[in-house]
């Protein structure tokens, strides 16, 4: 499912076609504003196989997030290269950036980060708002809310929501624009044991029967004896054990 490379000059390791992810020497540095710099990822390197259903675990501030955040578009490396189905998307511009996060990439994360005053089906269709929202998106936004089991509570706002339903309409919204990889961040931190399962469950659901890549970074021992293979960071690399 995941195949790491400790040698650290890995620029000729040629991943097969099997790989979503890859990685080369990826380092990120914070030093904006800081008394001293922050080396946050260090030379990590690393190719993750496609419909994988994977954690990235490790101590807080061990680079999990950070990691996450790289891999889904959402802020640049520092050196290291990052290919995502085959684009290399360390050298892309942020127009095109914003369209890999539309057309590949779906996310999670722990606090569910619904829009309050939107109604579940209307939160689903927020990615779709820059395009456009047409009539048959809203069909497919409903059959989504039926596919994560809320398929009676497209109308509800998220205060008449229950915590586990939150994080279901945040993994609908993930699912409208037809990802290949969700990430998730601490997506069951906020939720008690059962309704964690569940959720999990349910990524593991469409994981298998959509076969999307699956990342969720983790503090939970639940997930990680559900997942296929741990990934553990510790100071801004990958920790083989
Ligand atoms: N925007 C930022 N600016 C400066 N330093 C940062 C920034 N974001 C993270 N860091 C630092 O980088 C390191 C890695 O942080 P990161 O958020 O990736 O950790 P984490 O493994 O997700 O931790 P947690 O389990 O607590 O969420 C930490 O030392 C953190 O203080
Ligand atoms: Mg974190």
């Amino acid at each position: 499912m995941v195949d790491y490379i400790p040698d650290q000059q890995i620029t000729d390791h040629e991943f097969s076609d099997e790989y979503i992810i890859k990685t080369y020497n990826l380092t990120k540095i914070y030093y904006e504003g800081l008394p001293s710099e922050v080396i946050a990822l260090k030379n990590v390197s690393f190719g993750i196989k496609k419909c994988s259903f994977i954690a990235i675990a490790g101590p807080s501030g061990s680079g999990k997030s950070t990691l996450l955040n790289i891999l889904g578009c959402m802020d640049s490396t520092t050196s290291g290269r990052v290919l995502l189905d085959d684009i290399e998307v360390t050298s892309l511009s942020e127009k095109d950036l914003a369209d890999i996060r539309k057309t590949k990439i779906g996310f999670v994360f722990q606090d569910f980060l619904l829009i309050p005053t939107l109604s579940a089906i209307d939160n689903v269709l927020l990615p779709l708002i820059p395009s456009g929202i047409k009539k048959e998106d809203r069909a497919r936004a409903q059959e989504i809310l039926e596919q994560v089991g809320l398929g009676n509570r497209a109308k509800h706002r998220p205060k008449e929501l229950s915590g586990g339903e939150k994080q279901r309409v945040a993994i609908a919204r993930a699912l409208i624009q037809s990802p290949k990889i969700i990430f998730a961040d601490e997506p069951t931190g906020n939720l008690d044991t059962t309704t964690g399962e569940d959720i999990i469950k349910l990524l593991r659901e469409l994981n298998k029967s959509l076969g999307i890549t699956v990342v969720i970074v983790t503090h939970d021992l639940m997930i990680m004896d559900k997942v296929d293979l741990v990934l553990n960071m510790r100071d801004g690399g990958i920790h083989i054990p």
